[in-house]
């Protein structure tokens, strides 16, 4: 998730590009830059850091005549580690285009082929410059700009928001949106564009939202939309009543919330790339998984701290089941001290949303020192953890603000479901089904549904329970992990003391706790076969000694329905996804108890969103 910034007007464009770029950083803040035009030319600024390192190098040696029309980008990278060349804008050959993007474009590397066939030079390792040189071939082939970019439009896969300017067409701006956010700020003889509507707040508060595949031409006095065939679309600017603070996180209350239901669109862009929807099969070859990496590996570990041990947990249930290689997984802090037997043949996964958490880097580097292979799954491209692994696959769940990580975790879950039926082909040769391939496709769509839907319920059953102190999660198999990622989740922003457990383990301790006022979370879920029977017998033990229970269950789950009406239904899916659709409802139930206690839900008390100390 990137920032995008543009003004066109007769105003100083600098401070405009400035100003908004600032209130986009929590977008992506590991580089920033600026493109205006300058006596007829295009002049570039741009640094790996923050705005704020932008500012210094603009004010070190300020431009003595900046004129718009103008771009500006903060990156939240995913292809091409941050730096000063891959930070955003980018030109093509000539230096007559400068270009900004937010999003992923699938088939950049089969575009970079083409075009340095054809003579094109890059300077970068992003898959954004791959589109200001597409657009300048077109013009090479003799097109008009607006032209050249339609037919560039085309060529495209994935997900944009683009924003260009011509120093030889300086009359316009031209943008285009798809599956990631443009909206269009209109002025009084200026016009402006931006990824989120923060960035625009000081300027206007009349806008227009582009939808997937329209493309607006931005001039002083007026703004034209088309759509991708260049038919016009009329469209009435709407004003917006949010202050800056709601606009930041999107309207939302809390950034916590706003990434809950960024989550579809976070499966989406992780799910980019990854599934090669022709041959219907997982793929990360891309990545640099292929067999021989995975050779001799006997033993995997899985070492993580956290929410992030959660999902290795949940992994261990998916890989053991669909590769039949034993997986131990380790908190950091402990896995570092002990003596974990490690050789060649182990296969070390880190799990790490910052990429920078002290015990899980302390037991990558100890793993790298006994032979082993380091695979990372990370959040944050060119982090220390990621920079220290020989593979890094990446979540695709753009910058996660609040200290509890929710979108971080569904897209860890997803990528190790996605690896481990790419590895099943790879040495068993066994493809997925049709069924499973469909529901991994179809699922942004799905949870985006889901997620509206149980709120509301949730919301209810916080309401009632917001006065406990205490409470225990209960789950078996692969909900086991979700029932500790749950307790976690109400503990850290909510105080309550909260304690995820095996449902089986009631008998031998847990049990003494259950009183009248003392609740337990019970997750069950039919896909789980004779599981769910056990789960629902743990319920009744529950109910026996008057424990209220409040039930995350599959739905028409009426044995459940018996013993409780604090129950929550889940829909049916396949037994690798139960995680994602079982911790959902319980994050958003953190987090509404968490408001009714009035916590401070995006900065708990006494944590830290990276802890980079022991
Ligand atoms: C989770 O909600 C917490 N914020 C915390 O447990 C976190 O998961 C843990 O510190 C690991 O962080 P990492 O994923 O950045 O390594």
């Amino acid at each position: 998730m990137c920032g995008i910034i543009g003004y066109i007007g007769e105003r100083q464009v600098l401070p405009i590009l400035l100003e908004g770029l600032r209130r986009l950083e929590y977008r992506g803040y590991d580089s920033a830059g600026v493109v205006f035009l300058e006596d007829g030319k295009i002049n570039v600024i741009k640094v790996k850091g923050r705005v704020f390192d932008l500012e210094e190098k603009i004010f070190s040696n300020v431009p003595q005549k900046p004129e718009a029309p103008g771009l500006g980008h903060t990156r939240w990278a995913t292809h091409g580690e941050p730096s000063d060349e891959n930070a955003h804008p980018h030109l093509d050959c000539k230096g007559n285009l400068a270009i900004v993007h937010n999003g992923i474009i699938e088939n950049y590397y089969e575009l970079k082929k083409e075009l340095l066939k054809k003579g094109h030079k890059f300077k970068s390792a992003t898959d954004t410059e791959v589109i200001v040189h597409l657009i300048e071939d077109y013009v090479n082939a003799g097109l008009e700009l607006k032209s050249a970019f339609f037919s560039a439009l085309k060529r495209l896969k994935g997900a944009y928001a683009i924003a260009l300017i011509s120093n030889e067409n300086p009359e316009f701006i031209i943008v285009a949106r798809n599956q990631s956010p443009i909206v269009i700020g209109i002025g009084e003889k200026e016009n402006f564009m931006a990824s989120d509507i923060p960035a625009l707040l000081p300027f206007t508060k009349d806008v227009l939202f582009l939808n997937d595949g329209e493309v607006g031409i931005l001039y002083k006095d007026r703004v034209e939309i088309f759509d991708l065939e260049g038919k016009e679309i009329k469209k009435n600017p709407v004003v917006i009543s949010w202050d800056l603070a709601s606009a930041e996180k999107g309207g939302f209350a809390h950034f916590m919330l706003k990434e809950i239901y960024d989550q579809p669109e976070a499966v989406k862009h992780t799910l980019l790339g990854k599934i090669d929807l022709d041959r219907q099969e997982i793929d990360f070859s891309k990545e640099g998984l292929n067999k021989e990496f995975f050779k001799n590996i006997e033993k995997i570990f899985i070492v993580a701290c956290g929410t992030s041990y959660h999902a290795g947990l949940v992994a261990k249930y998916i890989i053991e089941r669909n590769l039949k290689i034993p997986v131990e997984v380790d908190l950091a802090s402990e896995f570092r001290y002990r003596a974990p037997i490690i050789n060649s043949k182990t296969l070390f996964i880190a799990v790490s949303q910052s990429g920078e958490t002290a015990d899980t880097l302390a037991g990558l580097r100890l793993a790298k020192q006994f032979g082993a292979k380091i695979l990372s799954i990370c959040n944050v491209l060119g982090s220390t953890i990621a920079r220290e692994s020989d593979v890094v696959l990446y979540t695709q769940a753009g910058p996660e603000i609040s200290v509890a990580s929710t979108k971080a975790f569904v897209t860890q879950v997803l990528i190790f479901i996605l690896l481990s039926f790419y590895l099943k082909r790879l040495f068993y040769n066994e493809n997925e089904s049709k069924e499973k391939i469909e529901a991994l496709i179809k699922l942004p769509h799905i949870l985006e549904k889901f997620t509206e839907e149980v709120h509301s319920r949730v919301k209810k059953l916080a309401e009632k329970w917001r006065h406990i102190g205490n409470c225990l999660y209960l789950g078996r198999d692969i909900l086991y992990p979700i029932a500790l990622e749950g307790a976690l989740k109400l503990k850290e922003i909510s105080y309550i003391h909260a304690e995820g457990y095996a449902a089986g383990e009631m008998k031998h301790g847990p049990i003494a706790l259950i009183e009248e006022n003392f609740p337990t979370v019970i997750l069950s879920a039919k896909e789980t076969g004779v599981i769910y029977e056990k789960t629902l017998s743990n319920a009744e033990e529950v109910k026996s000694r008057r424990g209220p229970i409040i039930a995350f269950v599959s739905e028409n789950s009426e044995e459940f329905k018996k013993i409780t009406e604090d129950f929550v239904e889940i829909p049916l899916t396949f037994y690798e996804l139960l995680p994602i659709f079982y911790v959902i409802p319980l994050q958003l139930f953190a987090y509404e108890m968490a408001v009714l206690r009035g916590c401070d839900v995006d900065k708990p008390r006494n944590l830290a969103k990276s802890v980079t100390v022991e």
